[in-house]
């Protein structure tokens, strides 16, 4: 059955945790999918772990339709969320929708996500005026990183907390379905799950929210540039890869791949008429 928005808000009100991940291709949005994650976020982390960029400030409206429609094709039930890129959304109210639209006309995503508080409230509210269902994300946004001085935890004074519980009311009231609350602590993740209606998804937030996502990559010990201290490694599926590489090397070297079973024969027939 295909998750959708209506699904995320009945978890919340039945207490069953929600479970997303990150995806930026069909082979593994559809691997994800079998194996019955509730969400697919095409994140614009593709800019540092699927291209290879310091930040995501790079990523295009572009990259992100290109990848969204690759996961859409392999999500049959997972609902697909994709970003609005940096200064995808920025510049007015119209842009934002534009490119919103772009993201489900285009790339077939269900959903889409932006970064920021109260200030895009506006923009919000239009996109949902399209119908378009749009998740929110407080706390360590990437888009900010030059305004936050690195990747480093929010929320942790007084005055944070409350500016993150203020965006979070105002994000709920003007219409988010969902809120992504990435590296502030627990306790005040806690509190704003419990106060507002919606889903809150935590990334580095806790066990408080209703609902937690990772990075696949991070989380299948992928990606080795950067691991963030909230990171569990599921799985060492980049030392399976780096295994399964050095064993195709060695084989062909050896020119024992490819073996008789791997290869099309040709009749004598055929080869015998050759000139
Ligand atoms: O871009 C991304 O992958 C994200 C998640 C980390 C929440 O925004």
């Amino acid at each position: 059955m295909k998750n959708t928005i209506t699904t995320f808000q009945s978890m919340k009100d039945n207490h069953k945790p929600i479970a997303m991940l990150t995806a930026y291709d069909y082979s593994t949005a559809k691997l994800e999918d079998e194996s019955g994650i509730n969400g697919i976020l095409v994140g614009d982390s593709l800019g540092m772990v699927m291209l290879g960029y310091d930040d995501t400030l790079k990523v295009t409206m572009e990259d992100m339709i290109h990848h969204t429609k690759a996961v859409s094709r392999g999500a049959k039930n997972a609902l697909v969320v994709a970003d609005l890129p940096y200064m995808s959304y920025h510049v007015s109210v119209e842009q934002a929708v534009q490119n919103a639209g772009r993201l489900i006309t285009e790339g077939g995503a269900q959903a889409v996500k932006l970064e920021g508080g109260a200030e895009f409230t506006h923009e919000v509210r239009a996109m949902t005026r399209a119908s378009i269902p749009v998740m929110g994300h407080l706390g360590l946004t990437p888009q900010s990183i030059n305004a936050f001085g690195g990747f480093k935890v929010q929320g942790k004074t007084l005055e944070a907390a409350q500016r993150i519980l203020d965006d979070a009311r105002a994000l709920e009231e003007a219409g988010v379905f969902a809120l992504v609350l990435e590296c502030i602590p627990a306790a005040i993740a806690e509190k704003i799950s419990s106060e507002l209606r919606i889903p809150t998804i935590g990334i580095g937030s806790g066990a408080g929210c209703d609902g937690q996502i990772l990075v696949y990559q991070d989380m299948l010990g992928l990606y080795g540039d950067f691991t963030p201290k909230f990171v569990k490694q599921f799985s060492c599926a980049g030392n399976v890869m780096k295994e399964g590489f050095d064993a195709y090397i060695k084989e062909v070297s050896e020119r024992t791949f490819p073996a008789p079973e791997h290869t099309f024969s040709a009749s004598d027939d055929v080869l015998d008429k050759l000139y």
